[in-house]
């Protein structure tokens, strides 16, 4: 889902500013991206001339924000918004056993149903006045330092384009499902807005082994994360929440539940294309941005 590019580290600066304005932000037309991978050779819709043109005029909506600053809605056709319906629906039903209660009150409160695919604009005007986070488009993956430095910001890159119709339950990349179910309804939460934003801050400040290490905080919370609820447990990664596969096995025999140690998270070296044998749970979201504040802190020292 990321890799590794080094950037030039940066001076510091205070780590709980917590109230980005609009003038705080960089221009997004400066947004510093090595390169922006689309479409891989293997993507199920790689041959296809149609998807590939629909990809192209998605791109071109989330190209314009860098210009602009302004969010373009897409018009998402019958067959895209057909796609979306299902996997919605699916992952709804999953979701109401395992997901946590906060995201799933969150999912409903941002407007997110299954019926239609929502767009940026509208999650975005209400993120922003929930918790100060703000969505930017982008028209596909970025290396690890450029999108996690946006987190600092609290900017979360945003794809919109939607995975292929011939393999509805599998994406190799993030896609609106991944972003709109997975990511965004845990941002309207202060405390993980809050742990978001260091994780941001750490990486602008990350050597790069430092930077591997958060790489991999991001990986065992923000996609595969479970959380303690009233003595159970509960997903609130954006991996597990936009995947039937993953959020089933997250919860079955095959997976080592673990408690959350910031020390073993970050040692924890994992296989990106494999199902996840080990798991962490953390006993609150606010315990969690404690840790990553002082975990962070350390950078400077
Ligand atoms: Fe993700």
């Amino acid at each position: 889902m990321l890799t590794e590019t080094a950037t030039p580290t940066e001076p510091a600066f205070a780590l709980d500013n917590f109230q980005i304005e609009d003038e705080d932000l960089p221009e997004f037309r400066e947004l510093r991206f090595e390169k922006i991978n689309q479409l891989d050779i293997d993507h199920p819709g790689a041959n296809d001339k149609e998807y590939r043109a629909r990809r192209d005029y998605i791109a071109s909506c989330s190209k314009k924000f860098r210009e602009t600053g302004v969010i373009t809605d897409v018009d998402y056709n019958a067959r895209e918004q057909r796609v979306w319906r299902y996997v919605a629906e699916e992952l709804e039903e999953l979701q109401q056993k395992y997901a946590s209660p906060f995201y799933l009150r969150a999912k409903k409160n941002l407007g997110i149903s299954t019926d239609h695919i929502p767009q940026l604009s509208e999650m975005n005007r209400r993120l922003k006045e929930l918790t100060g986070f703000r969505l930017a488009p982008i028209e596909g993956l970025v290396e690890t330092r450029g999108f996690l430095s946006w987190l600092s910001y609290r900017v979360m890159l945003c794809t919109q384009y939607i995975r292929h119709h011939s393999h509805p339950a599998y994406t190799p990349e993030p896609d609106i499902v991944h972003e709109a179910i997975g990511h965004i309804p845990m941002f309207t939460n202060p405390a993980f807005a809050d742990f978001s934003q260091f994780i941001g801050h750490g990486a602008r400040i990350a050597t790069d082994e430092q930077l591997e290490q958060l790489g991999r905080l991001y990986w065992f919370t923000v996609e595969f994360g479970l959380v303690e609820h009233e003595g159970d447990i509960k997903a609130y990664g954006a991996g597990l929440l936009s995947s039937f596969g993953e959020l089933e096995h997250a919860f079955s025999d095959e997976v080592e539940r673990r408690p959350f140690d910031l020390e073993t998270v970050i040692n924890h070296e994992y296989t990106y294309s494999d199902m996840q044998p080990i798991l962490y749970v953390v006993p609150s979201y606010a315990e969690l941005k404690e840790v990553t504040r002082k975990y962070i802190e350390s950078f400077n020292s």
